[in-house]
């Protein structure tokens, strides 16, 4: 059976690229290999021999009928994310690159038995609150007003009442930015789609995934990777807001083997799944986390600045994709052990961040209080 997995040379496609090849699949990779997240035009040695490689942009049809002759099962990884403000290109790479993958199938009535899409946690916006009086609550973006005052947490639509966050379910989502939204179309595209001409399809919502071969030179997010190159470099790592955002961290280990699953039971067949870590940590633990195993004694910095467009708690509910047999194997100091190991092996790691960092401020994503 051959798989084609689209951003196949990144960081989350290139582990399910190594999973598929230990089970027996033939692997076949379409990636443009993008800056900043690749050094123009370099396939990262991680990239194994054994998986064919083409360069192709997905927003490139003939890419797409080049990439899936002869192929079985799709992961469409391939993405364009952060948070900045060039909005259309979200939509372009992320949702027409997707409807051209359906497209490509249907004009040729290729055989796909399975296409599975990485969406994210981030398609939930706020997610969902408890508010004590008014119950549960999917709260809209916080006001900047509001974020000014420092006031962090989400107040009840109903009765302005702060509200205490709850786990997240697949029921609702509720996207606030142009990457959630983005996000938010594939998983329709390939759900409606999928149904409406038998191609078996199903939508992966990752939470933030931890792991070896996160790209340095993508500052704008990423918190492991952020926090330890700001530590390695003798720099305190920045939590946005109080530091006390709630995430619920998963490793690129437990997401591949999330993957594999998804695409091989027909059980998921046209159904979105939470994959997430299953329990929550505040960002400044996390940061706390990470500089104790580096052995820095350096104090997170807390400034009081906000990311514009994000969201104060997020954590997945993953009971759905429990239901099929998965767990969660890695604990959150394996992820942090495992990435710290590997990061100090890396010729290119250095603080990107202060960079990142002057570009988010002019842009508006970063705001001062
Ligand atoms: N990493 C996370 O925490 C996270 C969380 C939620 C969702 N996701 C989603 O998971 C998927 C993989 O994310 P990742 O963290 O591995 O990202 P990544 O940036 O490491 O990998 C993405 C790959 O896609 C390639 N790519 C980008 N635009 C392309 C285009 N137009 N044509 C062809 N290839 C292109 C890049 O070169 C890169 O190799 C994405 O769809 C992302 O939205 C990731």
């Amino acid at each position: 059976m051959r798989v084609l997995v689209t951003g196949g040379a990144g960081f989350i496609g290139s582990h399910t690229v190594d999973l598929l090849l230990q089970k027996g699949y033939e692997v076949r990779i379409l990636d443009n290999l993008t800056p900043p997240v690749h050094i123009e035009g370099q396939v990262p040695a991680y990239v194994p021999r054994e998986a064919e490689f083409i360069l192709g942009d997905v927003r490139d049809r003939a890419a797409w009928e080049r990439a899936l002759q002869g192929v079985d099962a799709v992961f469409h990884f391939a993405a364009y994310q952060d948070y900045l403000t060039d909005f259309s290109k979200f939509f372009h790479v992320n949702t027409v690159g997707t409807a051209m993958l359906y497209e490509v199938i249907v004009a040729n009535k290729l055989p796909i038995q399975k296409i599975v899409v990485a969406s994210s946690q981030a398609a939930y916006g706020e997610g969902k609150y408890q508010c004590e009086t008014d119950g549960i609550q999917y709260p809209p973006l916080r006001p900047v007003e509001q974020l000014m005052q420092r006031d962090w947490e989400p107040h009840c639509p109903v009765c302005n009442k702060t509200m205490k966050p709850v786990v997240t379910d697949e029921a609702r989502l509720n996207p606030h930015n142009q990457y959630a939204m983005s996000k938010y179309t594939q998983e329709m595209l390939a759900l409606n789609f999928g149904r409406r001409y038998n191609i078996p399809s199903a939508a992966v919502r990752f939470s933030i995934t931890q792991g070896p071969r996160q790209s340095f030179r993508n500052a704008y997010s990423g918190a492991l990777r952020i926090f330890t190159t700001r530590l390695i470099s003798h720099h305190a790592p920045v939590c946005y807001e109080d530091g006390q955002q709630l995430r619920d961290y998963v490793s690129v280990h437990d997401v591949a083997r999330a993957n594999v699953l998804v695409m091989e039971d027909a059980r998921a067949n046209y159904e979105s799944f939470n994959i997430g870590g299953g329990r929550a940590i505040t960002v400044e633990q996390y940061a706390r986390l990470i500089a104790s195993k580096l052995n820095k004694s350096i104090e997170p910095s807390i400034p009081g600045e906000f990311r514009f467009g994000d969201t104060r708690h997020i954590v997945s509910d993953i009971s759905k994709l429990c239901a099929l047999g998965w767990s969660v194997q890695v604990s959150i100091d394996e992820i942090v052990e495992e990435y710290i190991a590997w990061a100090g092996e890396q010729p290119d790691v250095r603080d990107y961040y202060a960079e990142a960092e002057v570009a988010m401020k002019k842009m508006g994503t970063i705001r001062e209080t």
